[in-house]
């Protein structure tokens, strides 16, 4: 069975029809996409491991929700190439920081001339390695209690761990 265009981008969306979810995209996610955002989901869609990225509509979502919280600091853990990492960073003020936590370096310079063109790399601190030994660091540290508007956990393996 030829794959639909929605089963090809990999989206696991609450709709039930491929069909309404692309409609959906081309009428209302895609034409309000920044260029950039959409550079590098071209980008990302090339590469073998593209089921893991953050989808348009969610990467508008997120946009919106950061904005609406007025947030400034944020946590990222499972960023990839980085597309909601981008959208995180074009929500923030200029003066917004993200702490970025990935394993994998190598997917995140993917992204990274595109975030750096869009003019928002400034923002982003990326750390490569496991999330929870930093995060157990942080619980530690008085001093980042507190600290974070918003936190993104986006990253499998450390889902599983929260859930238990
Ligand atoms: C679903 S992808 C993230 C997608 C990304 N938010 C986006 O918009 O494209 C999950 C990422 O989590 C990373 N990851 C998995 N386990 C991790 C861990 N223990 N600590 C930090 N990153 C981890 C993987 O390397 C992968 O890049």
């Amino acid at each position: 069975m030829a794959a639909t265009k929605h089963q090809e981008v990999g989206h696991k969306s609450l709709l039930q029809s491929d069909e309404l979810y692309q409609y959906i995209l081309e009428t209302s996610v895609y034409p309000r996409e920044p260029q950039a955002m959409k550079e590098l989901r071209e980008v990302t869609a090339k590469h073998p491991w593209n089921l893991m990225t953050t989808s348009a509509d969610e990467g508008q979502f997120l946009n919106l929700l950061l904005k609406l919280i007025n947030a400034k600091n944020t946590m990222e853990i499972g960023v990839y190439t980085g597309y909601s990492l981008l959208s995180t960073a074009l929500a923030l003020p200029e003066d917004g920081n993200i702490l970025a936590l990935d394993i994998n370096r190598e997917n995140y310079e993917i992204g990274l001339p595109i975030i750096e063109k869009a003019g928002v790399a400034h923002k982003i601190d990326f750390r490569e390695g496991p999330a929870l030994p930093l995060l157990d660091q942080m619980v530690e540290d008085e001093k980042c209690h507190g600290s974070f508007d918003f936190i993104f956990v986006d990253a499998t393996t450390i889902l599983t761990i929260i859930k238990g």
